[in-house]
């Protein structure tokens, strides 16, 4: 444990406080930087990565100090398991929230033991649920890029996220998802600046308080809340299956969605349009779409597909979504000031998006984090006849759309 001048408890004080020097000094003496006192139940390092101390953890690893190598001296073991809670040092550090702790630690373990992040893009990540998500994704130590129409409100947040997290490693794609053609220009973008990516979250949505026709001829919310994560799909696919093994595509859909009843000959074109009921409609699509590509996915019943599509109900959630002015903007603002806040909003989608424990759920509707069953006419959504209609549909718009520009 010591010899000489060393001391255990002085190494872990100098640990904790950041005293190189002396945490030099007590390796130099022969202290075992692995040892874990039985009335302290943890080592060096442990203390070093709770106060953020990344130079006495270099040292405790490498016996590097200040440039020099420590000649005599036992090193701290990155794998150590710390006996008082049973992490490793770099499950500490992530849980902790050290993503340079991270980043150093993994250089220093063994590829099997090193934090394996998941890159991850999130549309509509620049505010709202959807600026949450993104939080929470960069807490959780994972790469992630969000898109975002304005380029300047992108920065802004890129900035505010990366300070709020200490996790550098965001990007913002600016893309818009208001036409066909908008949508494949933000694909082209995601290919270009964020290659690696496995996890897509289609979280941008629009509730409409009036029929907009986009260039295309589509309803403005159909387009977003169904068209859009369609097509983003079908483009960065490909690309996402080439980065590993577990794949995911999470859509933020509506508990609203269940009381949908989207039209074929109506909703597309917003022949049907409501203040109340499009939103429904075209979420309702958004999810036909989502549970028919997981069903063509599922090429057994006990096989995991190579990627997983779910559907996620965000919860109530206080945002700027349905935002009008007049009587009734002004009623919708009185109302949500009861709802629950984005942060809350952003644990289901992120649990989908990234947890081991969601790896291989397939073809589901979560409400928050309890699993919902489609019943009664909700269940139109699985029904194969359903779904086809909805995909030729689609299809064939844009096989038009394709001709015609
Ligand atoms: N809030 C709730 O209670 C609730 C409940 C159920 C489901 N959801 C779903 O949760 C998701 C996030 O909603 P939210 O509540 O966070 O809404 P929000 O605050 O209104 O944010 C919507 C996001 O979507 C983006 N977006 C809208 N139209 C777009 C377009 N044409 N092109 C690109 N991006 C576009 C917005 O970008 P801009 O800033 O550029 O407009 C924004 O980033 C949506 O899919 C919504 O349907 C929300």
């Amino acid at each position: 444990m010591a010899s000489q001048g060393g001391n255990w408890k002085d190494l872990v004080k100098a640990a904790e406080v950041g005293d190189l020097a002396a945490a030099k000094y007590h390796l130099q003496q022969g202290v075992d930087p692995n040892y874990q006192h039985p009335e302290y139940f943890t080592a060096p390092i442990f203390e070093a990565i709770r106060n953020n101390r990344l130079e006495v953890i270099e040292l405790l690893v490498e016996g590097k100090y200040q440039g020099e190598k420590l000649l005599k001296s036992t090193l701290a073991d990155p794998k150590l398991v710390e006996e008082m809670t049973d992490l490793t040092p770099i499950d500490l550090a992530l849980e902790e929230e050290k993503h340079d702790i991270v980043d150093y630690l993994n250089t220093q373990l063994p590829p099997d033991a090193q934090w394996k992040p998941k890159h991850v893009l999130v549309t509509g990540g620049n505010r709202g649920i959807g600026k949450a998500i993104v939080e929470q994704l960069l807490r959780q130590g994972h790469v992630v890029a969000f898109t975002c129409r304005d380029a300047d409100a992108g920065e802004q947040v890129l900035k505010e996220l990366k300070e709020k997290t200490g996790n550098k490693k965001l990007q913002v794609v600016v893309g818009d998802l208001s036409s066909i053609k908008k949508v494949g220009a933000a694909a082209k973008s995601i290919l270009e600046q964020f290659p690696k990516l496995q996890v897509l979250v289609h979280n941008a949505g629009l509730w409409p308080s009036e029929c907009q026709i986009n260039e295309d001829g589509l309803e403005m919310s159909f387009m977003v809340n169904y068209v859009a994560p369609l097509i983003l799909t079908q483009q960065l696919l490909p690309q996402m299956e080439t980065n590993g093994t577990d794949v995911r595509v999470v859509l933020v859909t509506a508990g609203l969605a269940i009381f949908g009843k989207a039209d074929v000959t109506k909703t597309p074109l917003g022949k049907d349009f409501s203040r109340f009921k499009t939103y429904m409609h075209t979420k309702q699509c958004g999810m036909i779409w989502c549970l028919r590509q997981a069903r063509l996915q599922q090429v057994s019943s006990s096989a995991t597909p190579r990627v997983t599509f779910n559907a996620v109900h965000p919860g109530v959630i206080r945002t700027g979504l349905g935002a009008s002015d007049g009587c009734m903007g002004f009623l919708l603002r009185l109302v949500k000031k009861t709802w629950k806040q984005p942060a809350e909003g952003a644990v289901a989608p992120v649990w989908l998006a990234t947890s081991p424990e969601a790896k291989g759920i397939h073809g589901k509707f979560y409400h928050e984090m309890k699993l919902y069953e489609l019943e009664g006419d909700a269940a139109c959504m699985l029904d194969p006849t359903v779904q086809d209609e909805w995909a030729q549909w689609t299809q064939d718009f844009l096989a038009r759309h394709n001709r015609e520009t």
